[in-house]
Order: C-alpha cells, then structure tokens, then sequence
C-alpha cells in the first residue's frame, strides 16, 4: 500500500452479513471462521475493508441488533479469539475490520434491562428511557418504528413505560444519562484494542431523545415516505440535535488512536442537508456518513444524478462521500435497481466504483446476486413478518453466499440446512464467474484493480458532463471519464477521445476512441486520455 493511502478513502469496503456469508462448521449459520476461510477471495478481489454486521451475543429478535454484551461475540458465530485472528488475518491481506455498534437500543435481556425493569429505583434504571402513564395509556403519540404501534411499553412492575423505536425486545437506551456515555466509550477502546479499525454506527441520527418527550407531529405534504409508513414525522424521538455531541465525542476517541479509527454511520435520513451535517461543521464527527437519498434514488441518469451533484456541492471539501447500492435493510441492488438485469447491474457496479467517494460493496454484489423470493414460512426478519406480504422484508437480501453451484452452494455442507433458504446458486457464483473472464465478478475486480491504480479514480473531482437523456458521464480528476447509458437506446456522444479503460460488457477493453463514440443500451465506458 503506498503511504499516502488512506484505506478508508482510496479503497473499497465490503459489507458481511455474518450469518449469510460462510459456514465453517456445517451449521448452517455463517460464522467468523468461515470469514477467515474466505479472505483470499476478499484479497483477490481488491477489497481494503470489512464492515461486519453485529457479532455480539444476541436473542436474535433482531438479528444482533439486539445486543446482550457489548464486550463479547455470540457463540453461533464464534469467540473472541476468532476476532483477532480474523484481525490478523485481514491485516496480512491488507483488509482492516470494521464492526457494528448498536448504541440506541440494548436487548431486553441485556444485564443492564434485566436489572432496570420492575423497579424504579433499580440500580441501572436510568440507563433506559421511562416515563409516566398519560391519561391512563402511553406517555406519548411516538409510534416504533417496527411496526407502527406505541414505542413505549408498560413494564407493570413499576407502573412506568420504557421506550422503545424498534421492537419492543429492544429497550432504548437513555443518552442524556453519563453513565451510557461512559460504558460506550468503554465498548469503543475494547474494540479498537482488539485491533478493530471502526465501527459502523446503527442508526445514527437516533440516540438521543427529547427531553421533554414532546409528541410527533402528523404527516404532511413534505413527509417522506419513510415516516408516511410510521404515520408521523419522527422529530421527537429521533434526530434531535444532540445526537452530534455524542458522535463528536466519539470522533476524538477515535482519532485519539494509533492507526485513528474510523466511523461511519447509518445516517438514515432522506434530506441530504441533515445527513451531511453528520460529518461535522468542522469535520470532526462521522468519517463517512451513508447516503440514503442515493440508495432510494432510482438507477437513471437523472435522479442519481441530482443526488451525487447535490452530495457534491453540500460537503465539506475535508469530508468524503460515500456510495452504497445494498445492504442487509434496503435490498440488493441487483433486485431494486436493476430488476435481476445483468446488463443494469454492469452498469450499477461501474457507477459505484467510479464515483468520488468510497464505495461500498454489499456480499454478492460482486458476482451480481439477486434476492430470491420467499415465502411466509422462510421468513426470519420481525419487519418482513410483520409486514408480509407488503412492502418485501428483509430476508431476500440476507440470504446465503453463493459460492459454488453445488447443494449448500458452498455456503454450508450440502447436508446442513442454511437458517435462511439459498437463492439459485446454480445461475449465479463465485466459482463460476471465477473460470468466466467475462463475468460480472471480473468486471468488478477489474474496476476495483483501475481504481487502485488509478489517482484519478481515487481522489479526482468529480465534474458532471453535458450528454442527451438517459445518459450520466463525468469526469474524474484530469485523465478519466466515465459514461454510462443508462437507458434502452444507443446514444452517441462527442467531443470524447482516449482509449477505454473498461467497458462494462469487456468487448470494447483497449478501443481508441476519436472524438465521438456511440455507447449501447445499458452499456458504460471508463476512458482514460
Ligand atoms: C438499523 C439496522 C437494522 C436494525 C435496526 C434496529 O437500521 O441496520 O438492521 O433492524 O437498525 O437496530
Ligand atoms: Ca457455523
């Protein structure tokens, strides 16, 4: 790695979902080991950082983002001693780890719960958020936002409610309390003692509550979606400003060490002003903060477009953007952006690794994976059975790896039974695009191979280019150019010369091109002058 690199800005992450990524002990579940046993294909690949979703003990109501210790790892998916030597083992390769912190909500059956409920003089009660009845029902109209119903929940014993804004298995933790502060920073240093690089930080914008548990006000004309669900705008119960404290302090812990540690966090909120300011005024809270209004944005020209220009003009030029097309929440970006097309997802890939910023890749990404459909009774996730059948849940983007063709798709034993169904690893997997020059696996590593060679890629401006409808081609730094048609038709566009880096289709790698170059449907170009 040269030395002006900084991992975290100039390469590429990886997202695991741990249970879904490789079985090392014919399980069926995903585990640490079976990381460690896949890093070579991580190292082949080029990637420079994991972020693994939560590997603490958990009830799993929440799949891990209910945490009953902060300071150890759930025994399904291995010990303590496979952290560091899954640390170990990705610094050999370069690869550094982030993990998950989820410092909004414990598990109810965290010690510190168990101790709080029932009495309102228990020792750690203070640590979660409790509050009077109203009129004989909940102290206010906060809805969760699992579901719908009151966030709060009666615990009799006591005659209080505690809050809740996910499921009522998870208790919020009360961050206007020291104490909390305090046992987080702990949880921080033991993992970055550990040799952990970062945390990625769960819903980010949502630890601190008002004081006052004022009431949510009602939807309206400019409430997004999201909050449309929930049936309220939720600016009592999340996103209040103080939550920059906390990420501030955390910040300077991090930065307090050798390597400075990173964070980045689940900035869940649909306007792009307020995500941005979880960088920082002075750049001094989230290294990287995740663009969700790029997430939901659909895969054409114009409405990426307008996000990343915007993105681009709002940040700080110290602060660095970052873009993601999948995740364990929102779906794979082969079934939402690109509806399983091929073509699309060539052309996803190409965008997400030559943009300014750091891209994210989610596991199976990289080989173009799609999410199968489920039925009722393959359903894991508490939000999809909730919600079932609409909108989708959750499952179909937390499916297994798909490494092989075989049965278990060398995710597990071809005997064990995967704790969520495999998708068809048949038509899609690592083995098989490995032998396929062509594959989108090797598109993928060939864009991720002409970023890290590539300055330019890595730290150029990004500067938008005139081009007809359906088309989205900029410039990155001074040598490279990336066009993407991102439409049905062929376009032809001038006054583009140098010779192609990529194509996304491979068939045009090495083609001089003078002055003006028609680009297929659903076909994209990094040319390089
Ligand atoms: C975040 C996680 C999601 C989890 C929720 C509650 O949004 O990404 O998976 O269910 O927080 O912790
Ligand atoms: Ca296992």
């Amino acid at each position: 790695m040269p030395a002006d690199k900084v991992w975290w800005r100039d390469g590429v992450l990886y997202q695991i979902y741990p249970r879904s990524f490789s079985d090392s002990n014919g399980d069926g579940i995903g585990d640490l080991r079976g990381i460690i046993e896949r890093l070579d294909h991580l190292g082949w690949l080029g990637i420079d950082g994991l972020w693994i979703n939560p590997v603490m003990p958990s009830p799993n109501m929440d799949w891990g983002y209910d945490v009953s210790d902060y300071k150890a790892v759930d025994p399904e998916l291995g010990t303590l001693e496979d952290v560091d030597e899954l640390v170990a083992e990705a610094g050999q390769r370069d690869i550094r780890i982030l993990f998950d912190l989820v410092p909004n909500h414990t598990s109810d059956q965290h010690p510190w719960f168990r101790d709080a409920i029932g009495s309102r003089t228990a020792r750690y009660r203070d640590l979660y958020v409790w509050a009077d009845p109203k009129e004989g029902g909940p102290p206010n109209n906060w809805l969760s936002v699992f579901g719908g119903e009151s966030a709060w929940e009666l615990d009799e014993a006591s005659g209080q409610y505690y809050l809740h804004n996910f499921l009522r298995h998870q208790p919020d933790l009360n961050w206007w309390n020291d104490q909390v502060r305090e046992e987080f920073d702990d949880i921080l240093r033991f993992w970055f003692d550990r040799g952990v690089a970062g945390f990625r930080i769960d819903v980010a914008h949502a630890m601190i509550k008002d004081r006052e548990l004022r009431d949510n006000l009602p939807v309206d004309d400019e409430t997004d979606e999201r909050a449309r669900r929930i049936g309220q705008q939720p600016i009592y119960n999340m996103n209040r400003p103080e939550a920059h404290e906390v990420i501030q302090r955390w910040r300077a812990l991090s930065d307090r060490f050798d390597p400075p540690r990173i964070l980045v966090g689940e900035t869940f909120v649909l306007d792009l002003g307020k995500m941005i300011a979880f960088y920082g005024e002075r750049n001094d809270e989230l290294n990287l903060a995740f663009n969700f209004p790029f997430v939901f944005a659909s895969l054409d020209g114009g409405a990426l477009r307008k996000v990343v220009d915007e993105t681009e003009s709002l940040l700080l030029p110290e602060s660095w953007p970052v873009w993601t097309g999948s995740n364990h929440d929102v779906g794979r970006l082969g079934t939402r952006w690109c509806e399983g097309a091929e073509d699309r997802t060539r052309c996803a890939l190409m965008m997400l690794l030559t943009l300014r910023g750091t891209p994210f890749l989610y596991y199976g990404d990289e080989i173009g994976m799609v999410e199968p459909e489920l039925t009722k009774d393959q359903l894991r996730d508490p939000v999809g059975l909730r919600f079932w059948p609409e909108p989708r849940g959750r499952d179909g983007c937390r499916t297994p790896m798909q490494w092989t063709p075989e049965k278990g798709a060398g995710f597990t034993t071809p005997e064990a039974t995967p704790w969520l169904p495999i998708g068809d690893a048949g038509a899609c997997n690592v083995a098989d695009q490995r032998h396929e020059a062509r594959s989108v696996l090797h598109l993928t590593r060939a864009l991720i191979m002409l970023r890290a060679s590539s300055p330019d890629l890595q730290t150029g401006s990004y500067e938008p280019l005139e081009t007809p409808q359906g088309v989205w081609a900029w410039r990155r730094g001074e040598r490279v150019t990336v066009a993407l048609n991102l439409s049905s038709q062929e376009v032809t566009l001038e006054d583009l010369s140098g010779e192609v880096a990529l194509s996304t289709n491979r068939d045009r790698d090495g083609d001089r091109i003078g002055d003006r170059v028609s680009v297929g449907p659903w076909e994209g170009l990094v040319i390089q002058t």
